[in-house]
């Protein structure tokens, strides 16, 4: 077991480099599968999540070569369309070779995928998606089977505007026949960036970053050199972690378009925080404010910042209240934050947060970006905090402990000894 040994209250300072979007990574990874020859793909993160999924493109034939944050994917081989079902479980990710492998194939198999236990985690959508595409779906203990002669467009319209849903539908039909609109589609960034990579591999997508995106199917694609968008919420995590050590930090390698629902919000605490063409820069000088704060899709406050957030609350001035609107069970690090001293009540989809010191204790990581807040609030807290189940952390953040380290923090990481604990993969 691993886990990380954190002693607090050491103001953070100095710069810190933010690695490429795991969640733009991940599927840009698969995508490359679409195309006819190699793709190479550049800052991608090392990450559980990515070497799990290198694993199973790798399983399916692809020729797989990764080295120093870039990835050589040769799809020309893939011959499997079946994927390996106990990885697929280790990440949520793994979902989108069935879009790909569905407008490649016409055929793809996996088991319900993984991820972070944040919410019931449906496929619904998705499979909705692939039907209205001419697939033909299948569930059955688990295993998920899509299958189709031929794909030909259609009008989709997500009744919620899903992230993993809207990628999905727009791998399957690139390479469907005529047009596909899907209405009421997510505008995360991440997806923007596999549209990019889509677009110079030779797809016809328009409207992506809108509510309804347009895509004409195309005959095939050629594989191209792509570099993944920085990690919005691994530059939010810094950009906390500065505020709540009175630290002064310069986040690099983040667009700050990407994080403006935070730096609003941070501002709004009484937070100061500078933008420029290389980075933000985020400091803290005064009393922190309280305020409220509601999870939404983008281009709203980012559900996978509310933990982090949270911890932040815990040093305002006044109670806090923040909804989460995106997942029904994300709520889980609050239990492992009370043994850290915070006072936070929740009822149903809303918690209160009210101010009060943080120190040291032992504490669980339940989730990747809950598991991300006690670090935070160890950072802040009195005392050595021991975070176990830190894989969880590791699947989401590239070398948390070396960047926090650099900035100034007092972290470890420690192995106790070799049994591993059993994954849960997001
Ligand atoms: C992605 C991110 C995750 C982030 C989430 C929301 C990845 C790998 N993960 O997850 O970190 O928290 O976006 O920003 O990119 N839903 C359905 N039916 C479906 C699909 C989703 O009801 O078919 C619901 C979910 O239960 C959830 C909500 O929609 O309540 C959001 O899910 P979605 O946007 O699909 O998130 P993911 O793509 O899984």
């Amino acid at each position: 077991m691993t886990q990380f040994r954190v002693k607090g209250r050491k103001k953070l300072e100095g710069v810190v480099k933010v690695s490429g979007a795991k969640n733009a990574a991940l599927p840009i990874l698969a995508a490359s599968l679409m195309a006819e020859t190699p793709s190479t793909l550049k800052d991608i993160p090392e990450l559980r999540d990515v070497d799990n999924l290198c694993q199973i493109i790798a399983k399916m034939g692809a020729e797989v070569k990764r080295e120093d944050g870039q990835v050589y994917i040769d799809p020309s081989s893939v011959n499997n369309p079946i994927v390996d079902f106990e990885l697929a479980r280790k990440l949520r990710a793994s979902y989108y070779v069935l879009g790909v492998m569905l407008g490649r194939e016409g055929f793809a198999r996996t088991s319900l995928p993984g991820g972070c236990n944040i919410g019931n985690r449906p496929i619904d959508l998705h499979l909705k998606g692939f039907k209205a595409l001419g697939a033909e779906v299948n569930m059955d203990h688990g295993i998920v089977e899509v299958k189709a002669d031929s794909l030909s467009g259609d009008r989709i319209y997500l009744d919620y505007p899903s992230v993993g849903a809207t990628i999905n539908i727009m791998l399957a039909a690139t390479l469907a026949e005529g047009q596909t609109v899907i209405e009421n589609s997510a505008r995360e960034p991440e997806l923007v960036d596999l549209a990019n990579y889509l677009t110079i591999m030779g797809a016809d997508i328009k409207g992506v970053g809108t509510d309804t995106i347009k895509i004409e199917g195309v005959d095939q694609l050629e594989g191209a050199e792509h570099r993944i968008i920085p990690d919005r919420i691994e530059a939010g995590t810094f950009m906390i972690s500065a505020a709540l050590t009175e630290g002064e930090v310069f986040v690099e390698n983040v667009l700050t378009e990407h994080v403006k629902p935070l730096i609003a919000k941070l501002k709004e605490m009484n937070v100061d925080v500078e933008e420029d063409i290389t980075g933000i820069k985020v400091e803290k000088k005064d009393q922190l404010k309280s305020v409220d704060i509601k999870t939404l899709p983008y281009p709203g406050f980012p559900t996978d910042l509310q933990p982090q957030i949270m911890v932040l609350l815990t040093q305002a001035d006044d109670t806090s209240l923040v909804i989460e609107t995106v997942w029904e069970n994300r709520f889980m690090h609050v239990d492992e934050l009370q043994r850290l001293g915070a006072d936070i009540k929740i009822d149903g989809h809303s918690s209160l947060i009210k101010p009060g010191n943080l120190s040291g204790a032992e504490v669980t990581a339940t989730d990747l970006r809950g598991g991300a807040a006690l670090i935070l609030a160890a950072l802040a807290g009195e005392g050595v905090t021991i975070i176990n189940d830190i894989q969880h952390v590791e699947r989401g953040y590239e070398n948390i402990e070396h960047k926090l380290s650099g900035l100034g923090a007092d972290i470890q990481k420690v192995s106790l000894h070799n049994n591993q604990k059993k994954e849960t993969g997001s």
